[in-house]
């Protein structure tokens, strides 16, 4: 699959979707896709005087092989300019970008964990196990109610996955508490013969603690890290992530997964 492409991106469908999200729907070139779940794309948003730097969005889906979706919130000038987009405008975009989750043997049960915002691509990754049969679960975080994913992203995670479980740390839907409390009530109430695999992205604090419960349950964990980024292309060295192992891989060239057993988590293992 080609990638590293920089090409143009028409807009086709842009609006809110709730609790503050955007939903952008591109038209690419049919040669890029598919992409991978976990894969980004790199957008620059300029007005003409003030040309910004591009930056980092998840794929949320591919909707046909020549449209995919994306989901965001404005977080700072560049979005703030994307939320003014209509429909008709183009946008210079590269992708896709990065490696990708890797598919779970066959048997195997993922489990999806996302928090703050995180869960586009594993909205993806969701709609993709899916096709392929996998019986997945899902566990979403949030602070509250109004920080929770849109509905209609919630309401796709509960078409594509077995069950769905919702944590707040205010208690104003679901459980109350942080989405790593079900994740370990989910690992410890599987049957001793199934045979889970964590897929997580969201804050580095949540996944630091995934990959935590994952080790205590020697499962295996595959994370996507939320590194800023400036090129994209592994040429700035700006979305640096330390390993086990000494020295650094870059999130957007050999990331932004990583099996979660081979990061240096900044804080010491138990
Ligand atoms: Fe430049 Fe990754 S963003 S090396």
């Amino acid at each position: 699959m080609p990638s590293n492409r920089l090409f143009t991106a028409r807009i086709v469908t842009h609006s809110t979707v709730g609790r503050g999200y955007y939903r952008l729907v591109l038209k690419i070139p049919s040669a890029i896709t598919p992409s991978l779940p976990g894969q980004f794309v790199m957008l620059r948003v300029t007005d003409n005087f003030d040309p910004l730097l591009a930056r980092p969005f998840g794929i949320s889906s591919v909707l046909t092989k020549t449209t995919i979706e994306l989901l965001y919130r404005v977080a700072g000038r560049g979005t703030f300019l994307l939320s003014r987009m209509k429909p008709g405008h183009s946008l210079e975009m590269l992708g896709p970008l990065g490696n990708g989750f890797p598919l779970p043997e066959k048997g195997m049960d993922p489990v999806l964990v996302t928090g703050g915002s995180g869960f586009p691509p594993l909205h993806f990754l969701a709609r993709t196990l899916r096709k392929l049969r996998y019986h997945t679960v899902a566990c979403v975080g949030a602070r509250g109610r109004k920080d929770l994913p849109p509905d209609h992203v919630l309401r796709s995670f509960t078409v594509n996955t077995a069950a769905v479980h919702i944590a707040t740390e205010d208690g104003s839907t679901g459980k109350k508490g942080v989405v790593t409390d079900l994740l370990s009530h989910q690992l410890a109430g599987i049957k001793s013969t199934a045979r889970p695999m964590i897929f997580a992205c969201g804050p580095v604090a949540m996944l630091e603690a995934v990959s935590r419960i994952a080790e205590d349950h020697s499962v295996p964990c595959y994370v996507s890290v939320e590194e800023r980024m400036a090129c994209g292309v592994g040429a700035c060295m700006g979305c640096s992530v330390g390993m086990k192992t000494g020295g650094y891989r870059r999130a957007c060239k050999e990331g932004p997964v990583f099996d979660a057993r081979e990061i240096a988590w900044s804080s010491p293992s138990g």
